[in-house]
């Protein structure tokens, strides 16, 4: 059966201007992100750099416009000195939160220059868990300092004589979280972050910092650590960092007894909206009891699909296989609703971190020679590439589904942008009904479309469904022929399982 839907865009019903910045990866010291991920020297692929020109084209497909680094729940354990310097002098140390080997053969220079050829924002996280504020502070003068100190001229005997210049820095990261290294409660990491921010502003007063949020939803210290540590910290900060991971069945699948749930799964984005919008109240509430006249916003910097079923502990080796989720065409899906969600929430989500870039919960999958494309990697490429501009505010018409987790939900989940400086229109449709097509009537109510320029649909009857070495291209998002422009308006035929993109471009 098919059922309809309509959607009707204004290109003045805007929610808010899109940051390009929530088009961003994280890449953290953890199985085999860093080593035979984006640095395998090993492989015969790899150039003189250790960059294999495969992986970079794939990462460059993404487009992704900013990067974290280098951790996640590595950092609070890690020392950057020891990742600068002649390679051969760098210590090896066992990193203590994935249970590896770390090389540091790929450090901060390292780093720098990747995010150089990738043409993305380096976004640096601080060790505020074994760390210092002094070694936080040192390390914002080893990257942004003209010469003439000790650790800028380091810098430059390392063959780096100009500054890096990293304009964005995380005060740690999950600091909430029993598994964190140097773990402590909101008051002492607000205090923390505050006296770190401090410093490293005074290196560098141009920078930008973000401090940590809960570690997720599930958590007893979610919301209160959130309001204490944006009370304590608010004038200090920039950014508010939030994670969230999804699974099916949630919240994980080492969570014994749970079973599969795929309509509420679909409909996870609910939940995701419902912590933007927690954590959107929290800092609201802090600027008003801060008589702050700045602003803060959210820096969703940890999201993704995460099983937790492909082994999460290390064996001490330098490079182990953990993690190394396999995506099928439900997570994609609900990446793709993810990625409505941050449209829809752009007026305070203004920098997003898919975590993260390779092997590891990630949307490309390596090996030395060869790699492939996940499921999730097309609705992240689709909406990098396209979305720009204005995030509208769509009006949807659709039938409902019920869930069992969120009661009642539109089958039809949709955000919409505009760039008014090109006239480019983007729709992101996706049917999260598992059996019912959708015939579904997009309009535009002021600016009708010249034309309608490309679509794109990823579908297919098997959730279940991913692709492999084996396999690469089982699933992915499918030129879709354009349908007929009826004056304003257009008319697509969604099936059961789908992500559409369509774009359009208007006078
Ligand atoms: O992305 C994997 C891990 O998830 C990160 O290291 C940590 O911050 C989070 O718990």
């Amino acid at each position: 059966t098919v059922k309809k839907a309509s959607v009707a865009l204004h290109t003045e019903r805007v929610i808010s201007e899109i940051s390009p910045l929530i088009f961003g990866g994280f890449a953290e010291h953890m199985g085999r992100c860093i080593y035979e991920g984006i640095y395998d020297p090993a492989s015969p692929l790899a150039d003189s750099r250790g960059f294999r020109p495969d992986v970079m084209s794939a990462l460059k497909d993404i487009n992704y416009r900013i990067m974290r680094y280098p951790g996640g729940n590595f950092v609070s354990g890690y020392r950057w000195q020891d990742g600068i310097g002649p390679k051969e002098n760098r210590p090896r140390r066992r990193a203590l939160a994935w249970r590896s080997i770390e090389t540091n053969q790929f450090g901060p220079d390292e780093f720098m220059e990747f995010a150089k050829e990738l043409g993305t924002e380096p976004m640096w996280a601080v060790n505020l868990g074994t760390g210092t504020i002094q070694e936080a502070a040192d390390l914002v003068e080893y990257m942004n300092l003209p010469t003439g100190t000790h650790f800028s001229d380091l810098r430059a005997a390392n063959g780096h004589k100009d500054p890096y210049g990293v304009k964005y820095w995380c005060l740690g990261n999950e600091m909430d979280g029993p598994w964190q290294i140097g773990q402590m409660d909101a008051a002492t990491y607000a205090e923390k972050a505050v006296q770190a921010a401090k410093l490293m502003r005074w290196v560098d007063p141009s920078i930008l910092t973000i401090a940590c949020g809960s570690s997720a939803t599930s958590m007893p210290s979610y919301p209160d650590w959130d309001r204490t540590v944006l009370d304590r910290s608010y004038d200090q900060i920039d950014y508010f960092s939030m994670h969230h991971y999804a699974a099916n069945p949630y919240p994980s699948a080492t969570n014994m007894g749970l079973e599969k749930d795929t309509d509420s799964y679909l409909a996870s984005n609910v939940h995701f909206a419902e912590h933007a919008d927690t954590l959107g109240a929290a800092i609201r509430v802090s600027k008003v009891k801060n008589r702050s006249k700045k602003d803060v916003f959210l820096c969703w910097d940890e999201w993704n699909v995460w099983y937790r079923a492909r082994g999460g502990d290390g064996d001490w080796s330098e490079a182990p296989h953990i993690l190394e989720e396999e995506y099928n065409l439900e997570d994609a899906l609900v990446v793709a609703t993810w990625l409505n969600t941050f449209l829809k929430k752009a007026d305070v989500v203004k920098i997003a971190c898919i975590a993260q870039i390779v092997n590891v919960i990630a949307p490309i999958m390596t090996k030395s020679d060869g790699m492939f494309r996940q499921t999730i990697f097309y609705p992240l490429a689709l909406f990098s590439n396209h979305a720009a501009g204005m995030s509208l505010d769509a009006l949807v018409k659709a039938p409902l589904q019920n869930t069992k987790r969120y009661g009642p939900v539109q089958v039809l989940d949709v955000s919409a942008s505009f760039d008014p400086q090109t006239g480019k229109g983007a729709s992101f449709l996706v049917n999260r009904s598992q059996t019912e097509a959708l015939s579904v009537t997009v309009s535009w109510e002021d600016r009708a479309p010249q034309s309608l320029t490309q679509a794109w649909q990823m579908s297919g009857g098997d959730p279940q469904a991913g692709n492999s070495f084996e396999q690469p291209d089982r699933v992915t998002a499918q030129d879709l022929a354009l349908p007929p422009l009826d004056g304003n308006s257009v008319t697509l035929t969604l099936p059961p399982l789908s992500f559409t993109t369509l774009l359009s471009q208007h006078a």
